[in-house]
């Protein structure tokens, strides 16, 4: 696996490739890698004749200067992993090597995707994420490049994002790796106690038990209004929002006849870290 730190070394490297006809396939990261993230390179490396890793975390999607602080860091595990994955190439940029005078001039504005569920709770962050995104794709310029579904707001502004610059990149959405118990693959999960684990279960089981109610005839209002009355009931988790939304548009859906895609999106601080997930009602395309 090649390794780089600047963008003009991986670039060259890339040209190269694309001049003995191969494509490229991008899956960015931010590393503290798992299961979830191989899935994505697996993915990548099965349609891709190069895949190109990117480990970066970013700044400037941070709105919390503590979880910028405490994300977590393991470069070696991570290596290693992409390398039994079959990964071509890692791109591990220092800050100064995307943000060399802090690309004061960036900003993205997504509209309404960006004022609901995470945008709401973490002002600034979907700017952050679209910036690196698109510089990302512009290093790179990758054909295919990968995210997963466990991030499907981020998945729906990228969509966003690409049809808005005419980036010529196709987006593909990776469905959401869980750990045996349901709980959705997160770096994040690292900082969970034990018993900080077992109640974080209750996020993906909350989402089942909606899927489930709903599945066999309860409403929507009715489903979402009690389940989310037990979860604020939960000692140890701290909602912040348990949402039913059109899945491509992230509108409230009040009624599942409503749209084509409906998602259950759910976001909750467990001791204190914070978790989201999110599970597909009715996914038709
Ligand atoms: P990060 O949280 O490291 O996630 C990198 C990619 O892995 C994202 O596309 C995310 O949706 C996907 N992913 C995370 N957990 C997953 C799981 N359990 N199953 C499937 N895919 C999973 O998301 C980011 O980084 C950043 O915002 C980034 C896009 C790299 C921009 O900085």
């Amino acid at each position: 696996m090649k390794i780089f730190e600047s963008i003009v070394e991986l670039q060259g490297y890339l040209d190269l490739q694309r001049s003995k006809g191969k494509s490229i396939g991008l899956v960015p990261t931010m590393g503290a890698l798992h299961a979830g993230h191989i899935q994505l390179i697996e993915e990548s490396v099965g349609r891709s004749d190069v895949t190109v890793c990117s480990i970066f975390v970013n700044p400037t999607q941070f709105n919390n200067p503590e979880d910028l602080l405490k994300y977590p860091k393991q470069l070696d595990e991570d290596k290693q992993m992409l390398l039994d994955a079959g990964c071509d190439v890692l791109f591990v940029p220092f800050v100064q090597e995307m943000y060399p005078d802090n690309n004061k001039s960036l900003s993205f504005n997504f509209g309404f995707l960006e004022t609901v569920l995470e945008g709401a709770f973490r002002p600034g962050h979907f700017s952050g994420v679209g910036i690196v995104v698109s510089k990302l794709l512009n290093i790179v310029q990758p054909e295919l490049a990968f995210f997963g579904q466990k991030d499907l707001q981020q998945l729906a502004i990228i969509k966003k994002l690409v049809n808005d610059l005419n980036v010529r990149t196709k987006i593909i959405a990776v469905p959401t790796i869980r750990e045996s118990s349901g709980l959705a693959m997160s770096s994040r999960n690292q900082r969970l106690s034990e018993e900080e684990k077992e109640l974080a279960v209750r996020l993906s089981q909350t989402m089942e038990k909606i899927k489930l109610l709903i599945d066999s005839g309860t409403s929507l209002l009715e489903a979402v209004t009690v389940s989310r009355k037990k979860l604020l009931h939960t000692r140890g988790i701290q909602l912040e929002y348990l949402e039913v939304v059109n899945s491509d548009t992230m509108v409230e859906v009040k009624e599942m006849s409503e749209a084509k895609n409906v998602s259950v999106c759910i976001a909750a601080h467990v001791g204190n870290v914070r978790l989201i997930d999110n599970l597909y009602l009715k996914q038709k395309g």
